[in-house]
């Protein structure tokens, strides 16, 4: 079964992060905030997880945003409305876990993360929940779907690390600002690990700031997304080891940020292989030779 792109776009201008719907009925019909895909674009295609970063059943599409990063994310990026992705599983993962909190819920977005805190924002609101949203990137042009945010929060923040759009600085400054300013129930973090362990720091009881529960999306290496495999595994500050596609549990983060640098050197041979073999297939095409 192969699957249709109904719609695809730019989004923001660093010409680096799409916006995709797709044709996909019955993974449509199961998806909840907190689920993801895995999707092989061809037949020598490597099998990556995007997150769903919205849904309609009536339609039955999803729509995903990814951000090119490597050969994968980046073929993906050059098929158009009318292409097929050759085979997808989903919904995969934990969804949210959803119910009428006390205090305010803080959703903070960070890059791309921005799309899959749009789902989490709006199921959270539709239970009767106030929910606050802050969305950061590194510049204005990174920033994205702002509307969609502000449609399913009682507030949004925006900030920017150069300060192009909204505040400037970094995810964690409102968010101090929020934690002496109300209680707050709970804090969802998606984003650059980096960003998410600093988030989790300040959630902490960071400089005698009311320690508030939080929950962060791993993006880890994945593989089969069913809990079999292992590549996605993490270990807990006490060392013990969970898997991020089915599991929730305190994180490492420093172990974390050490084993997502592991396959480096190969994803850096394999998108220069990739432009190498472009390039190739252009000057063909230009001598007419294909
Ligand atoms: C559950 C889950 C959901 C995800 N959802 C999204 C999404 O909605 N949108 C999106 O753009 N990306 C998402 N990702 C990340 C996405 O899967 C990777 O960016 C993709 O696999 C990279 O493939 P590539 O061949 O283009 O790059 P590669 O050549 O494999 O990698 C290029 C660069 O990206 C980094 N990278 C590789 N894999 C990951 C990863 N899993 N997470 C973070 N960085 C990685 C590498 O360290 C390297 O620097 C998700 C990952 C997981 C595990
Ligand atoms: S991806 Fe294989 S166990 Fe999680």
């Amino acid at each position: 079964m192969v699957y249709k792109i109904l719609m695809k776009k730019e989004l923001g201008s660093s010409r680096t992060l799409f916006e995709m719907e797709l044709d996909m009925p019955l993974i449509a019909k199961k998806a909840r905030a907190g689920n993801f895909i895995i999707t092989r674009i061809n037949e020598k295609g490597e099998r990556i997880p995007l997150t769903v970063a919205d849904y309609n059943r009536e339609k039955g599409t999803i729509t995903i945003v990814f951000q090119v990063v490597g050969k994968t994310t980046k073929l993906l990026s050059t098929l158009e409305k009318g292409d097929f992705l050759l085979d997808v599983v989903g919904p995969l993962g934990n969804e949210i876990h959803l119910k009428k909190y006390d205090y305010p819920v803080v959703i903070i977005g960070g890059g791309v993360g921005i799309a899959p805190c749009y789902p989490q924002a709006k199921e959270l609101k539709e239970t009767g929940n106030k929910v606050i949203s802050i969305i950061g990137a590194r510049s204005s042009d990174l920033l994205f779907w702002r509307e969609k945010m502000k449609q399913v929060s009682d507030e949004l923040i925006i900030c920017t690390d150069d300060g192009t759009e909204g505040k400037k600085g970094v995810v964690t400054e409102p968010l101090k600002e929020l934690l002496k300013r109300e209680p707050l129930s709970l804090v969802i973090s998606i984003g650059p690990l980096i960003m998410m362990k600093f988030v989790a720091l300040t959630t902490n009881g960071y400089e005698g700031l009311p320690k508030v529960k939080t929950m962060v999306s791993l993006n880890t290496i994945m593989i089969d997304g069913t809990g079999m495999c292992g590549g996605c595994r993490f270990s807990t500050i006490d060392g013990k080891i969970y898997f991020a596609c089915v599991d929730g549990h305190m994180v490492d983060f420093d172990n974390l940020l050490k084993r997502a640098k592991r396959f480096m050197a190969q994803e850096k041979e394999s998108i220069e292989r990739y432009e190498h073999e472009c390039k190739a297939v252009e000057k063909l095409k230009m001598g007419g030779l294909i």
